[in-house]
């Protein structure tokens, strides 16, 4: 089995079968600026970050955020570490941030003072006591 079958394996079917909203996304990254970051928290796989990507002049950095490790607890009916990849997507002029997000956005923000926030997205359900 390669590497992808066995990550996508150890994913719900529900969100398999989900559908990703292309158009969707084209049009938020259509009406954004250039110029700002352009982020998405939650990559797993990497399905939708890909999509971002090539909806993205190649010129313009994309960030992914995301531990790996699957959600960090229950919910929902989906158990902790559901998700988990082990797998490192690897696009063009994408920078993936490793970690739990209230260990990695802190010193994102440091590096990245001018922070005008043009394009996010956000796959998260858990409802966290973190702080980020
Ligand atoms: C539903 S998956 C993302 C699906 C993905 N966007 C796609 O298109 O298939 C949610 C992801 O959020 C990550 N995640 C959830 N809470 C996190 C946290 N506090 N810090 C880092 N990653 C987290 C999990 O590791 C998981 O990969």
């Amino acid at each position: 089995m390669s590497a992808s079958a066995k990550a996508e394996a150890l994913i719900p079917s529900e969100i398999l079968r989900a559908p990703v909203v292309p158009d969707l996304f084209g049009l938020s990254v259509g009406v954004c600026e250039r110029s700002g970051l352009h982020m998405e928290f939650g990559v797993a796989t990497g399905r939708s970050l890909k999509i971002i990507r090539e909806l993205l002049p190649i010129d313009i950095p994309l960030y992914g955020f995301d531990s790996f490790d699957g959600l960090p607890e229950s919910w929902n009916g989906f158990k902790k570490g559901s998700f988990s990849t082990g797998l490192r997507v690897s696009l063009a002029n994408t920078k993936l941030i490793v970690g739990l997000y209230e260990n990695t956005l802190r010193e994102f923000v440091d590096l990245n003072p001018v922070l005008l926030v043009l394009f996010i997205l956000i796959v998260i359900f858990i409802r966290q006591r973190r702080q980020f």
